[in-house]
Parts: structure tokens; C-alpha cells; sequence
């Protein structure tokens, strides 16, 4: 794939008051973040979750950190075993960490400590339809989403489901923050196109990191 950006520096875009969009961010240790992915990916597999209404999730994944994001019949939670292996989540791997609190910091949250990282697989089709983050009980400590492999459209509206939306293409290597007035702003993927990354091959990847405690 032509790269036409592969020499850029990285830069930053505004989102909305409280949320930015750090360009590139995450690019040059992207090869190493995707070798952590499928390090953990052999401990907690990747799993189409079922929400409450019963219905399977097309977006395939899995966590890292002392709390791990899941559904169950009734709800949302956050819970330190997964429920497919009874294990613990594992930790989440310092290179996360590194470019997790390297954002936090570019985003002006530098007190951000989260013990949470889902990690989502789309695939071809797959989406992520418009929702709040607002299972965590400290809404004052930012959401850190880093994008990896093929692009996606990202939708970024307000705290009304029905208000408007903003669009953005994500690609590899973006990393979006959100705190303070746009903490729960309503936000998700439209479906992914078709593609091939050379290093994600037909999938795009998202790490979103989380203070769940
Ligand atoms: C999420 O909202 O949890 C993930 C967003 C993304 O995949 O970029
Ligand atoms: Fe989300």
C-alpha cells in the first residue's frame, strides 16, 4: 500500500471541547503493540461477546489489565477474570502502557492511570454501533483509543444519542482521547471497509484504555 503519510510527524486535530485527535501517535511502535496483541490474544482469546438483548457483537474482543470489559444477561461489567478461561485478564504490556500514558499526557490528562484496556478486532462489515463508555465509576479520568491497521469511520456526536455526529476516518496509528465535558459523549464505528494493512492484514484493531475502578 502507497503510504503517503508514512514520513509525517504526527499531529493534532480537535474533536470537540475536551477531546483531540493525535495524528500518526501511536505509528512507529505500532509493529510492537500489534506483537502484544497477539501475545495476549493466545492467553484471552478474542470472543464475540452477547449483550443483554441477546445479540452477538460482530466486533470480536478481548482485554488486558486487572478489569476486563464484558456482557452478561443482565448487563455491562468490568470484572478481573475472564469468564472463557476463568483467569485472570492478563496485565497489560508495558509497551501499552508507554503509549498509553504518552497520550494521556499530548491530551493535557496526565494523571490518567487506567487498569482497563479492551481491545476490539473488526473485520470486513463489522461495526460499532453509537454507545456511551459510562460503565466506569470515575468519569473524571479520560478514554485513550489507539487505532490500528486498516481505517474506519469514527463517529463522534454529543451526550444526545439523537444529536449530531461528527465523522472521522481513523487510521493506523491515531490515537483519540476524550475527557472532561465529552467523557460520555456518544461515539462508533461505521462499518469497516474492505482492505488489506501489512500489518493487521484485513482487520483494524483499537485498544481503548479505561480507569474501571
Ligand atoms: C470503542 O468505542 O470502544 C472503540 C472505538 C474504536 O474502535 O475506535
Ligand atoms: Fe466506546
Amino acid at each position: 500500500m502507497l503510504d503517503l503519510f508514512a514520513d509525517e510527524a504526527p499531529w493534532e486535530e480537535p474533536l470537540a471541547e475536551g477531546a483531540i485527535i493525535l495524528r500518526r501517535f501511536a505509528r512507529e511502535e505500532a509493529p510492537t503493540l500489534m506483537a502484544a496483541v497477539h501475545r495476549l490474544a493466545r492467553q484471552a482469546p478474542f470472543r464475540h461477546m452477547v449483550t443483554p438483548g441477546g445479540h452477538t457483537m460482530s466486533v470480536a474482543m478481548t482485554n488486558c489489565g486487572m478489569l476486563g470489559w464484558s456482557t452478561n444477561q443482565h448487563g455491562y461489567v468490568y470484572s478481573p477474570q475472564d469468564s472463557l478461561t476463568g483467569k485472570h485478564w492478563p496485565q497489560i504490556p508495558t509497551e501499552f502502557n508507554a503509549v498509553c500514558a504518552r497520550a494521556s499526557v499530548a491530551a493535557g490528562y496526565p494523571d490518567f492511570e487506567p487498569d482497563a484496556c479492551l481491545i476490539n478486532r473488526y473485520a470486513q462489515g463489522t461495526k460499532l454501533s453509537l454507545h456511551q463508555d459510562k460503565d466506569e465509576p470515575n468519569l473524571r479520568q479520560p478514554i485513550v483509543s489507539v487505532s490500528l491497521g486498516l481505517p474506519a469511520i469514527f463517529q463522534f456526536g454529543g451526550l444526545k444519542r439523537s444529536g449530531p455526529l461528527k465523522r472521522v476516518m481513523l487510521e493506523h496509528g491515531d490515537v483519540v482521547v476524550w475527557g472532561g465535558v465529552s467523557r460520555l459523549f456518544y461515539h462508533g464505528i461505521l462499518p469497516l471497509k474492505p482492505g488489506f494493512h501489512p500489518l493487521t492484514d484485513q482487520f483494524r484493531y483499537n485498544l481503548t484504555f479505561r480507569k474501571a475502578s
